[in-house]
């Protein structure tokens, strides 16, 4: 069995800013309002015609190539997270290949939400421990601003969203005790509906129908989110499988070494902070930046704190992530 490293990390955010003050002119909210309740000061959104959710992964894929130091001819297989597609179908992962100029190596697309880049690195992680592929290029990328509703009817999910992409060349070790140490994925479907984007879909209605009702009442298209109770199992589902993965290690909290959060609300990374009584330098926040970018935003997280130099050699590495599905997981990765 081989291990697997994070050789390279890359990240894309696009140019047009918005601040909280920038929404409190087209909806009604405040700066003071989302700051207080999300920690989030402003977000990145793609400009049409510009940034798509292919492009802005490619963007970021090419940082992590180069960070890596290898060649585009290393790859040999392609991992795209997002739930945010360019289309409805091919998937990114085809379209990302294109645009990188790859071979015919695998694609394969991971529709896991804010849970989707710690699947996706859990999977090639798989991949390189059996022996089957040699370097993985993951890519998380999300252009969701143009699904928002930017009015006050959709405030409570429209101030929380970013766009962007972060990415990672996941290469084979035969050294003992480096690189993913573990990865631990869950999924509870009985809460679909709390956080989701429910038409166009073959499930209720296609899109088709919603042209022919052409009902302004119906906001099916829009995502929702029961706010408190995503908050409430966050929490909970955050802490069980940090715990989880700790344990399967023999490791403790206190031998962590930086926490990667999937930025869904400050609040909520404060809680698993406090709770776990890491300092302040053990974690790593950009929500502020950001917003968040769903799949992207461990991604784009990982990407900074590495640019940062907040990981060294042999630093303990914990990710963690929930969100729609529900789906949570964690990987403890040895640097
Ligand atoms: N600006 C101003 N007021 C807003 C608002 C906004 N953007 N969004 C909602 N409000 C209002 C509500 O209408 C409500 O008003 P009312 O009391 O008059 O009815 C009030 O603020 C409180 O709304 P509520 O939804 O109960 O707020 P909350 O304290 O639950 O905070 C979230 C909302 C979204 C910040 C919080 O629920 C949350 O973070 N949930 C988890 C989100 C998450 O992590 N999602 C992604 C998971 S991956």
């Amino acid at each position: 069995m081989y291990n697997s490293i994070i050789k390279g990390t890359g990240y894309y955010v696009p140019e047009n800013i918005v601040t909280n003050d920038d929404l409190s002119k087209i909806m009604d909210t405040s700066d003071e309002w989302i700051q207080e309740r999300t920690g989030i000061q402003q977000r990145h959104f793609a400009t049409k015609g510009k940034d798509t959710t292919t492009n802005m992964g490619v963007r970021a894929a090419e940082m992590a190539i180069a960070k890596a130091n290898i060649n585009k001819e290393d790859i040999d297989f392609l991992i795209f997270a997002t739930l945010s597609p360019d289309y409805y179908f091919p998937g990114c992962g085809v379209l990302a290949q294109k645009e990188l100029g790859l071979n015919t190596i695998g694609a394969l697309d991971i529709r896991n939400q804010c849970s989707g880049f710690v699947y996706a690195l859990s999977v090639a992680d798989q991949f390189i421990k059996t022996g089957m592929y040699k370097n993985i290029l993951v890519i998380a990328s999300e252009t969701q601003s143009p699904a928002l509703d930017l009015t006050t009817r959709g405030r409570n999910m429209a101030v929380l969203f970013g766009d962007g992409a972060g990415a990672v060349i996941l290469s084979r070790t035969e050294e003992v005790g480096k690189g993913i140490l573990s990865s631990h994925l869950h999924s509870e479907g009985a809460y679909a509906e709390e956080l989701a984007i429910i038409t166009p879909g073959v499930g209720k209605k296609w899109v088709t129908e919603l042209i022919k009702e052409n009902n302004p009442e119906d906001i099916s298209y829009f995502p929702h989110m029961n706010g408190q109770f995503v908050f409430k199992n966050a929490v909970v589902r955050f802490s069980e499988v940090i715990v989880e993965g700790l344990k399967h290690n023999n490791l403790t909290e206190k031998e962590i070494d930086l926490f990667i959060p999937h930025q869904a609300n400050l609040r909520i990374s404060q809680f698993i902070q406090q709770k776990f009584k890491l300092s302040d330098e053990k974690v790593f926040n950009n929500i502020q930046k950001y917003g968040n970018t769903t799949a992207a935003s461990i991604a784009i997280a990982l990407a900074e704190a590495v640019e940062q130099k907040r990981i060294k050699e042999n630093d303990l590495v914990l990710l963690a992530a929930f969100g729609s599905g529900f789906t949570w997981g964690s990987v403890v990765i040895r640097w």
